[in-house]
């Protein structure tokens, strides 16, 4: 806490808090007038639970001219930071030879340099990839896995909190057995590229937290609950092998519009738990694409999608890690998804435009304040 801010909430904070619940009462979201934090934001009121709170950072968005805006907000929210395409094979490795690491250092520069801790996302992924590592056959590919994985984590040894080391292995339109993706690593090594990766990774850093990445579990759909089955069938797979996993991520993109049951959805997770994992919510945001109405509507609607997931999910001891992809709507990638009904900018996040809290951010502060301490 920085010096000479009390402990109890200033009179300016309440009345600032006083302002925010006007103004989102304004919306029909009325937050429980609560100590708005005083001095340390979402980090803040997520570290006093013993929860670590952050979000997806993109060092590019530090050269527009919103830049200090930008980097505000994290200063004011964030406890932690993931990479939000700076690690990922397209950004580091556009063409064959050595590894461009020029925007990957910039962002753990940029997490040193502001206090905060950094997660790497994501080593080994079957997106997002130059068209030189598709073309790969094989046995190349399986040598570019061993290679990539290693010197990506010897580089930032010590300094990463965490990886998403694989991401999204599960994709039942491939229609390849187990429900697994399909790609360039998964025919280099078969299934055995999940265990090999998290081995390299284990090996090349021991300090850092190594984590298997899913996405579309939240659903109450039978996509959802098919990704769940196929996913815990291959975590007991894994865990078989003795596949070196410290938590597992459900990225949490959530959408206004989707059938969900967070209780259910809490009780698998919670099941995921009790096979030896932490939890991360990796990816938190909220689409709002189909929501009608004025903007105040599908804010109050948004700040309701988060504050009944995470009063849901906050309720896990073992969700130790949560994290949203940005804070601010305009450096949300729902912003590039185009489609009928895509028209309007996206409203997915904390921040507006203008970098002013929205409800969603009331909605996201009250589920800290009232979740049970880890
Ligand atoms: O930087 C270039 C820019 O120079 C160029 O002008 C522009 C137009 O072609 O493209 C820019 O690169 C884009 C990059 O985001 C940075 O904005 C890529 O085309 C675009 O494909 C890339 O999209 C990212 C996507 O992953 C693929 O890496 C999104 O920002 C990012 O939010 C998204 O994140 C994924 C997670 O990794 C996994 N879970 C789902 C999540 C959302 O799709």
């Amino acid at each position: 806490m920085p010096d000479g801010e009390t402990a109890t909430p200033s009179r300016r904070a309440m009345l600032g808090l006083a302002a925010c619940a006007a103004r989102s009462a304004a919306f029909g979201y009325a937050p429980i007038a609560r100590a708005e934090p005083a001095a340390g934001g979402l980090g803040a009121l997520a570290a006093a639970k013993g929860l670590m709170f952050g979000a997806s950072f993109a060092v590019q968005e530090l050269d527009k001219p919103t830049g200090a805006l930008y980097a505000e907000i994290y200063r004011r929210d964030a406890a932690i930071i993931t990479t939000e395409i700076e690690l990922k094979l397209h950004e580091l490795r556009r063409r064959p030879g050595p590894i461009d690491f020029s925007g990957s250092d910039r962002f753990f520069d940029f997490a040193t340099a502001n206090g905060l801790l950094a997660r790497g996302h994501t080593l080994i992924w079957h997106d997002y990839l130059p068209a030189w590592i598709k073309a790969l056959p094989p046995k190349e590919a399986g040598a570019l896995l061993e290679d990539h994985v290693a010197q990506v984590m010897r580089r930032y040894r010590g300094r990463a909190h965490s990886y998403d080391v694989v991401n999204e292995p599960i994709a039942p339109w491939d229609r390849l057995p187990d429900n697994l993706r399909a790609g360039p690593f998964l025919s280099a090594l078969g299934e055995h590229y999940i265990t090999r990766s998290f081995e390299l990774a284990r090996a090349a850093d021991p300090g850092a937290r190594l984590v298997l990445n899913e996405a579309q579990m939240e659903a109450e759909t039978p996509r959802g609950l098919e990704f769940r089955a196929s996913f815990l069938a291959l975590l007991k797979r894994l865990k078989a092998r003795g596949t070196p996993i410290d938590a597992i991520g459900f990225q949490s993109h959530l959408a206004a519009g989707t059938a969900y049951d967070f209780r259910r959805f809490a009780d698998y997770i919670a099941g995921i738990a009790d096979l030896g994992y932490d939890i991360y919510l990796t990816e938190l945001d909220v689409d709002d694409h189909l929501l009608s109405g004025d903007i105040a509507r599908r804010d109050d609607h948004v700040a309701r999608l988060y504050r009944a997931y995470l009063g849901a999910v906050l309720k896990v001891p073992a969700v130790k890690l949560l994290t949203l992809w940005q804070l601010a709507d305009s450096a949300s990638w729902l912003q590039h998804l185009t489609g009928p009904t895509r028209r309007r900018p996206a409203r997915p996040l904390l921040y507006d435009a203008e970098f002013v809290r929205k409800p969603a951010w009331h909605a996201v502060a009250e589920a800290l304040l009232d979740m049970p301490a880890r």
